[in-house]
């Protein structure tokens, strides 16, 4: 008789595996606010790269996207109508008014973490402002219902009820996911949908949420590189990641410093 596949399903984390994803998700959060801090005029998106890959290393830990599917980089570093996956380039520099997008994960004693922010580069438009704003806050709104009891689909519901009330449009092309031992676990985490569907959340689950938020239409495209991927309409977008997990007092979120 063949057997039968073996479904993995959503994976329950030990405290163990926990404690080492609140670091992971500590060093990730710590280098993103370096980064932040690095982003100027003048600077390039390689130099970003580099900066963020030796954190890693400092801090004991491994960027896990470097050679992930090939990627060439630690960084993801998206530049306005750039949603997500934008490659470091030594001739890409940041100018005054660009907003960036900066994804970043490492893995620490086996367990990854996994986040991203949107900052601007000196000063931005009102627009570009509102947008980083709302997609912010919109992690936020995924977030508060990370808790036990609820249903998976209650995160990207509202997501998109907030995103769309702000009168902005959510990706669909790109959804947040499971993490753990690997950067990609089961389920898919869309950040739109109907409510109270797909599975329970129970304590111990781990969730990446990433609302990538545009301007116009929620259409993507990916260029030549093969990674970079953005707007079909040219207008601007942003991104913001945290790696939450649920617990039995509700969620907690682990990419903090
Ligand atoms: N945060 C992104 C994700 O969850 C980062 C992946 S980029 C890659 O998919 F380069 F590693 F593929
Ligand atoms: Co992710």
């Amino acid at each position: 008789m063949r057997p039968k596949r073996r479904r993995v399903g959503i994976i329950i984390k030990t405290a163990e595996e926990l404690a080492a994803m609140r670091e992971a998700g500590r060093i990730v959060a710590v280098t993103l606010a370096a980064l932040r801090e690095a982003v100027k005029p003048g600077v390039t998106t390689a130099q970003l790269d580099v900066i963020a890959e030796e954190m890693a290393h400092r801090q004991g830990a491994v960027p896990s996207f470097k050679g992930y599917r090939g990627y060439p980089a630690s960084l993801c570093a998206s530049l306005n109508q750039e949603v997500v996956h934008g490659i470091p380039n030594p001739r890409r520099v940041l100018h005054e008014g660009d907003i960036i997008s900066l994804d970043y994960g490492v893995i620490y004693k086996g367990l990854q973490g996994d986040g991203a922010i949107t900052v601007p580069v000196g000063k931005v438009s009102d627009l570009a402002r509102r947008l980083m704003d709302v997609t912010q806050h919109a992690l936020g709104e995924g977030i508060a219902q990370v808790r036990p009891n609820n249903r998976l689909s209650d995160i990207g519901h509202a997501i998109q009820a907030y995103v769309e009330g702000e009168g902005f449009s959510v990706v669909r092309q790109y959804v947040g996911h499971g993490i753990g031992r690997s950067m990609h676990e089961e389920p898919n985490v869309p950040n739109f949908g109907v409510a109270g569907r797909g599975p329970l959340l129970k304590p111990g689950m781990v969730f990446a949420l990433e609302p990538m938020v545009n301007v116009g239409t929620y259409e993507t495209a990916v260029l030549e590189d093969g990674w970079t991927v953005v707007t079909e309409d040219g207008s601007l977008s942003a991104h913001f990641e945290h790696t939450v997990a649920v617990t039995a007092d509700g969620p907690v979120v682990l990419t903090l410093p």
